[in-house]
C-alpha cells in the first residue's frame, strides 16, 4: 500500500482518534449477532495500546440520520469491546462535547474512550468542515481502520484528515492488500461469484472484473434478470425490469470478451416468501406463474461446484438465495463449502457470504474475508475510496 500506516509515526503517548467501522448487527435487544468487524480491528487496537496510544475510538451504527436515536447507540458495542479485551472501555455519551472532552481529559496513556454514533450529527455526513476540524481537536493523529466505510466521504472518515496527521490502520492495510491481489493480476482460471438482488449493485464489479475473469457465476435474485433478458419466464420472482437492457449488454460483452457467464439452471421455488414456504424445484428458464425463486437449485450447485474447483482465483460476494431464511440457505453454503475446499486465492465480501463460510467453520479456510460491503465493491470496480485516499502518502 503506497499510503502511510501506523507504523510509520509515533504514536506512544498520543492521542489517536482511530475511525473503526463498529457498524455490527444487533437483535431487538441490542444483542451484537456477529462481532467480525470488531474482531477484526484488535490487532490494530492492540497494537496501540501496547504502543501507550490513548486510544479514542470513533463509529457509526446504522443510518440514524444526524439524530439520537437510544437503537443505534454504540453503548453496547463499547461493553463488548471491553469484554473481548478485558480492559475498561470507557463510553462517552457524545463525540463532540462534555463528555467526550472530559474522559478524554482524564485519559492515561494506554486507555480506551470510545466516543458515542458519529452519524448521531448531521455534520458527519456532510463532512462539515468545522465538525471536522472540532473532531481532530480531540486527538493528534488520525488513524482509518474503517474498511467498511472507506467509500464514504464523511467528516470522521475523510474530513478529520484535512487537519490532523492521518494513516492506516492494520485492517485498512490488510483488506487493500488482499483486494489488490484480485484487482491487479489474478492467477487464471479467474471464477467471479456474484449473487444478492441486484444487478444494479453489481454493474461496476461486473464490468471492471470481465477483463480479468474467466467466468462469472450468477445467483441470487440477480439472475434472475439474465433470465429475463434471455426471454426466459420467472413467474413472480423478483428482477429489475429497468436493468435488462443491463444485463443483455453484459451478456454480449462477455461473450465477444470470451468470458463464461454461468445462470442457475434450476431454482427452489415457493408461493410465498416465507421462512417456512412450501418449496419445489422447477427449471429457471421455465417458473410456474404464480412461484417465486428462493434459492438456486441442486443442478445449479453442482455446476457451480464444478466452476469453483477450478479456479486459481476466486471473488464472491451475494448470497446465491434467500439467506436470511435458513430453509433457502443450502445454496449459498453448497457454495461456501466449494468456495473453502479450493485451494484458489479466495476473496469474500458481503454479510450473507461471509456469514456462511463464518457458520460453516471455514473463516480460516479461505485467503480473505473482507469487511465491507459497499466498500469492497467499489474497490473491486476500481471507483475511488475517499477514507483511504485522505490518508498521506508514503515518502
Ligand atoms: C457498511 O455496513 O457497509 C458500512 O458500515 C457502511 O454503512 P453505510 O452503508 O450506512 O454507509
Amino acid at each position: 500500500m503506497d499510503k502511510k500506516t501506523f507504523k510509520d509515526i509515533d504514536v506512544a503517548g498520543k492521542k489517536v482518534l482511530l475511525r473503526v467501522d463498529f457498524n455490527v448487527p444487533m437483535d431487538e435487544s441490542l444483542k451484537i449477532t456477529d462481532d467480525t468487524r470488531i474482531m477484526a480491528t484488535l490487532p490494530t487496537i492492540n497494537y496501540l495500546l501496547h504502543q501507550k496510544a490513548k486510544v479514542i475510538i470513533c463509529s457509526h451504527l446504522g443510518r440514524p440520520k444526524g439524530m439520537f436515536n437510544p437503537k443505534y447507540s454504540l453503548a453496547p458495542v463499547a461493553r463488548r469491546l471491553s469484554e473481548i479485551l478485558g480492559i475498561p472501555v470507557k463510553f462517552a455519551s457524545d463525540a463532540i462535547g462534555e463528555s467526550a472532552n472530559k474522559l478524554i481529559s482524564e485519559m492515561a496513556d494506554g486507555e480506551i474512550v470510545m466516543l458515542e454514533n458519529i452519524r448521531f450529527y448531521p455534520e458527519e455526513e456532510q463532512n462539515d468542515d468545522m465538525f471536522a476540524r472540532d473532531l481532530a481537536k480531540l486527538a493528534d493523529v488520525f488513524v482509518n481502520d474503517a474498511f467498511g466505510t472507506a467509500h464514504r466521504a464523511h467528516a470522521s472518515t475523510a474530513g478529520v484528515a484535512n487537519h490532523i496527521p492521518a494513516v492506516a490502520g492494520f485492517l485498512m492495510g490488510g483488506e487493500i492488500r488482499a483486494l489488490s491481489k484480485v484487482t491487479g493480476n489474478p492467477e487464471q482460471p479467474f471464477v467471479v461469484i456474484l449473487g444478492g438482488a441486484k444487478v444494479s449493485d453489481k454493474i461496476g464489479v461486473i464490468t471492471k472484473l470481465i477483463d480479468k475473469a474467466s467466468v462469472i457465476l450468477i445467483g441470487g435474485a440477480m439472475a434472475n434478470t439474465f433470465i429475463v433478458a434471455q426471454g426466459g419466464n420467472i413467474g413472480m420472482s423478483r428482477y429489475e425490469k429497468d436493468k435488462i437492457e443491463v444485463a443483455k449488454n453484459i451478456l454480449a460483452l462477455a461473450e465477444k470478451k470470451n468470458v463464461k457467464i454461468v445462470l442457475p439452471v434450476d431454482t427452489v421455488v415457493s408461493k410465498e416468501f416465507a421462512p417456512d414456504a412450501k418449496a419445489k424445484t422447477v427449471p429457471s428458464f421455465v417458473v410456474p406463474a404464480e412461484f417465486q425463486g428462493m434459492d438456486i437449485g441442486r443442478k445449479t450447485a453442482k455446476i457451480f461446484k464444478k466452476e469453483i474447483k477450478n479456479a486459481k482465483t476466486i471473488v464472491w460476494n451475494g448470497p446465491m438465495g434467500v439467506y436470511e431464511f435458513k430453509k433457502f440457505q443450502a445454496g449459498t453454503k453448497t457454495i461456501a463449502k466449494a468456495v473453502a475446499k479450493s485451494s484458489a486465492v479466495s476473496v469474500i465480501g458481503g454479510g450473507d457470504s461471509v456469514a456462511a463460510i463464518r457458520e460453516l467453520g471455514f473463516a480460516d479456510k479461505v485467503t480473505h474475508l473482507s469487511t465491507g460491503g459497499g466498500a469492497t465493491l467499489k474497490f473491486l470496480e476500481g471507483s475511488p475510496l475517499p477514507g483511504v485516499d485522505m490518508l498521506e502518502d508514503k515518502e
